[in-house]
Parts: structure tokens; C-alpha cells; sequence
């Protein structure tokens, strides 16, 4: 199915189109950025590359579950792609739904990924998944800290999913619920 878009205070999701492939590149072209997702991804060499990429995630999209997609972030204030979001079923079982987030460099350190999170995982609790995880390379210390302010929980390590060493970490309603800015919580829930 098509992703559907999705909003948060600052951030629009929403599907990609392969004219953001300029756009795109920024992000998958960047080693700071792809480093972390290997071996799910290689670096992006050129835009044309990435608009190929781009028709086969729409393609791959037809086959995922209801939850499942990719979403292209835009910060809303601006229209500017700043990165890219991503629930997948991991292999080899293709059970577990991976919550990922790639952005441009030049946009960490806003808080914008935890903001995805939550969009993203009500979004997965809406179309009755139960739990998302994330899995992390160890040493991407950015990641593991996004996923920990999340309220997400540590599992362990596995190299299950892609043959390398991950760490696993999951998040499940409750947990969303607790992590999330007083503002967002249910009334009397301190
Ligand atoms: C992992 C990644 C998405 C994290 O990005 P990020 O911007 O650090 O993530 P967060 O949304 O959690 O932002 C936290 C930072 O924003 C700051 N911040 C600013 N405003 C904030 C707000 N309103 N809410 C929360 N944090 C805010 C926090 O203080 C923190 O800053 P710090 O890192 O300087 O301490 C990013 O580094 C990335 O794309 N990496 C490459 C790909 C990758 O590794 N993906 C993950 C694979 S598992």
C-alpha cells in the first residue's frame, strides 16, 4: 500500500515521488548518513541512481503490509526535504517492523526524529502492530540516544536480521505513551 502522509508539530511525511531525487540524494548520497545503514543500503553514487531507487521503493511499496512504508520528511515551515523515514518488516522472518529515520546531517540536532517517532509508531499502532523496533549499529550513539529519549527499550543483540551485529531496541504503546511531552499525554496521566 501507499504510505500515507503523516503530521507532527513541525514535520510533514509523506510519500516520495522520484522528482525528489535531487532532494534525496543529499541524504542517501551522504556517507555520514549512509554509513549507519549498510548493509540494508549502499551510498548513493548520483541522481540518476536515486531516481531509479526512488521507482523501486514506489514499486515495493505495493507489495508491504497496511502499516509498513517509506516516508519522505519535510520540514513544514520550509518545504525542504530533510530526510527520509522508514517502517519495514526486518528479515528473514519479515514478523518485526523496523522504525528507522535517515536525515541530512545538516538537520540532526532539532529533535526532529523523536518527532517522526511518534507519528510513526501511532501510525504502526493504528493498524494493529503491537511493537516496532529498532535496530542500531553499535557505535551509532546518535541513533541509540534517539531510540532511548523514545521510550524505547533495550532488547539485546542479535545479527538475526542482516548478518551484522545490531542492537535491538522496542517500543510498544505503552511505552510511546510515557515518553511522550506532557502536552501530548491523556489528561490525568502524570
Ligand atoms: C539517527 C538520527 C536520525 C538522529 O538524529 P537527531 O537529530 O540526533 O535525533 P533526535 O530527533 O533524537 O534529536 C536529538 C537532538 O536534538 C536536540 N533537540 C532540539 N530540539 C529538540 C526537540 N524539540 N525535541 C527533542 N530533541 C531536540 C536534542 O537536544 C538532541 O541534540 P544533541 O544530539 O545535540 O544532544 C541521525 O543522526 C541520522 O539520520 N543518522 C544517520 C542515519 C542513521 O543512523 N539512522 C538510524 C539507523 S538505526
Amino acid at each position: 500500500m501507499t504510505a500515507k502522509t503523516l503530521t507532527t508539530a513541525r514535520l510533514t511525511l509523506r510519500p516520495w515521488q522520484v522528482d525528489d531525487a535531487p532532494a534525496a540524494l543529499e541524504i542517501y548520497g551522504h556517507a555520514e548518513v549512509t554509513r549507519w545503514l549498510s548493509p540494508e543500503m549502499d551510498r548513493v553514487p548520483d541522481k540518476a541512481a536515486m531516481r531509479l531507487l526512488l521507482q523501486q521503493w514506489a514499486a515495493e511499496n505495493a507489495r508491504l503490509p497496511s502499516a509498513a512504508g517509506r516516508w519522505a520528511v519535510e520540514r513544514t515551515a520550509d518545504g525542504q526535504l530533510i530526510g527520509g523515514a522508514v517502517l519495514l518488516p526486518l528479515p528473514p522472518g519479515e514478523e518485526d517492523l523496523e522504525v528507522g529515520w535517515h536525515l541530512r546531517p545538516d538537520a540532526w540536532g532539532n529533535g526532529y526524529a523523536t518527532e517522526a517517532t511518534h507519528a510513526l509508531a501511532e501510525w504502526a499502532f493504528r493498524h494493529d502492530v503491537n511493537e516496532v523496533f529498532a535496530v542500531v549499529r553499535p557505535g551509532n550513539t546518535r541513533a541509540a540516544t534517539t531510540v532511548r529519549n523514545n521510550g524505547m527499550h533495550w532488547v539485546g543483540e542479535t545479527t538475526k536480521y542482516f548478518g551484522v551485529e545490531l542492537q535491538v531496541f522496542r517500543l510498544r504503546q505503552a511505552d510511546l505513551d510515557s515518553a511522550a511531552p506532557p502536552s501530548l499525554r491523556p489528561p490525568g496521566d502524570d
